[in-house]
């Protein structure tokens, strides 16, 4: 096949090499944006006098009709034709004749692939952005719908203080809640216009970057035409949000499997969101968590790609670039996957109340709030945390938990307990009593449950400026 850029060349590219430097199996999902691209900047050129409104038009409707027959699925993507550049260019010509070749003026494939990316981008983000939104949603429905319910906090793995589930919960949120705000970081390095760089240097012809500019709604353009088509920061800068964010949800996930498993018993997953074994037949597999858990692999591992192709490549455009969408593209779809299957799970997901708070009742959660008794009675907080040690080391060796001390066996390690020392056990009493603010009380946990609200009324309307954003 003869091709766009053959001039100098005697002999055709061997088969292989053109399977190998061809991008069109991935980059063929941004045809979108290489068309509308292309529509505004052949209206630029024609604007500019550099085409005629005739060849304009006649550019445009090539490109409408190429459009129209993708998303039908009457197009055929050819390899030979190297990306998604030249399969719409090549086509173009096949279809209006000559001046198809027009619309390549002032334009590189470079600062071409740029733009389709950067567009490619922002519409990712939009709709990532919405799946955070749901995710946290999801989340505070079900810690609105668990107010009451206590379970131990674990630090090493180990019980260690009471906190409410929803307390639990909302943790989940507040990493949510960052991570769409490092995504509304994403957007504003992304919601700049490169076309107009040219390969590298600028162009010849008197363009207007502006008009393109605002015609794909992009903020605002490059200032500098090497950095333009070399800049990868963007995507580097999404991979890491979105490690980020699947580290948070394998975390969670992580979490889950734990407490739907027989030793925990705290949640019971729903059967639509687990699977099967094919030989144990009393298996219920957490499968969904497992995999984002590992799918958190894989997006790690595009991150270092991401990072290891660009250190030490020289200004301004390699081939080595292209290496950044596969990673880019499956990372998205991972988290699009991860994010909407783990909204709807959670929703389904029973809570074992009880078996929290049998738990409870059967360990020593409360010990901190016994010292902070003492403390409440004068003693010095290291004083009483070894006073609580020893009336541990005694319910441990004579099987009983720290409520069931009798007051005697108390005072004997201490003069200041008295009685009212039962009700200061009590594991609703240590919920109540952590009214520190952020903490586990149940007013503090209700103030919280609002402003995570007023949070997802804030995020509801950055998503709408991102819809205004998007074409
Ligand atoms: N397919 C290429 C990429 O994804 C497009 C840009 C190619 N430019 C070039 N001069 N070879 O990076």
């Amino acid at each position: 096949m003869t091709k766009l850029w053959g001039g100098r060349f005697t002999r055709d590219t061997d088969a292989s090499v053109e399977e190998f430097t061809s991008s069109i199996s991935f980059d063929q999902r941004m045809y979108r944006q290489d068309i509308l691209g292309s529509m505004a900047h052949a209206r630029m050129l024609g604007k500019c006098g550099i085409i005629t409104q005739a060849e304009t038009e006649q550019i445009l409707d090539g490109l409408k009709s190429i459009l129209t027959d993708i998303e039908a699925g009457n197009f055929t993507f050819e390899i030979a034709l190297e990306d998604i550049h030249m399969n719409v260019e090549k086509c173009l010509t096949e279809r209006i004749g000559p001046v198809g070749g027009k619309l390549h003026t002032a334009r590189s494939r470079n600062d071409q692939v740029a733009l389709d990316t950067h567009m490619y981008m922002k519409t990712a983000i939009l709709a990532i952005a919405r799946l955070i939104h749901d995710m946290e949603q999801s989340i505070v429905e079900v810690a609105a719908a668990h107010k009451e319910i206590i379970l131990p906090g674990y630090t090493h793995l180990q019980r260690a203080q009471p906190v409410l589930l929803s307390h639990h919960l909302l943790a989940y949120f507040q990493m949510l809640s960052r991570d769409f705000d490092r995504l509304a970081g994403v957007w504003q390095r992304s919601d700049i216009m490169p076309l107009g760089a040219g390969a590298l240097a600028g162009t010849t012809f008197p363009i207007d970057r502006q008009m393109v500019a605002d015609e794909l709604k992009f903020a605002k353009i490059y200032e500098n035409s090497m950095d333009a088509v070399s800049d990868r920061d963007y995507i580097v800068e999404f991979l890491s949000f979105a490690s980020i964010l699947m580290v948070h949800l394998s975390r969670l996930s992580e979490e889950l499997i734990l407490w739907s498993s027989t030793e925990f018993s705290f949640i019971e997953l729903d059967d639509a969101h687990c699977t099967g074994s094919s030989i144990m037949p009393q298996k219920k597999n957490p499968d969904v968590c497992e995999l984002v858990r590992g799918k958190t692999g894989r997006v790690v591992g595009h991150l270092m790609a991401m990072l290891t192709t660009l250190k030490g490549l020289p200004m301004t455009y390699n081939k080595d670039m292209q290496e950044d969408k596969e990673g880019l593209f499956d990372t998205i779809d991972t988290l699009k996957f991860s994010l909407s299957v783990y909204a709807a799970m959670l929703k389904g997901m029973k809570v074992n109340a009880d078996r929290m708070r049998q738990v409870l009742d059967d360990d020593f959660s409360n010990a901190t709030d016994m010292a902070d008794y003492l403390v409440r009675k004068g003693l010095p907080f290291r004083e009483a945390h070894s006073v609580v040690g020893k009336a541990v080391r005694l319910a441990i060796e004579t099987k009983r938990n720290l409520a069931e001390l009798a007051l005697e066996d108390l005072l004997a390690l201490c003069p200041l307990f008295e009685a009212d020392i039962l009700a200061a056990l009590r594991i609703e009493t240590c919920i109540e009593a952590r009214n520190s603010a952020g903490g586990t009380s149940f007013a503090q946990v209700n103030l919280a449950l609002e402003k995570c609200r007023h949070t997802l009324q804030r995020q509801q309307a950055m998503i709408e400026t991102y819809i205004q954003g998007n074409i």
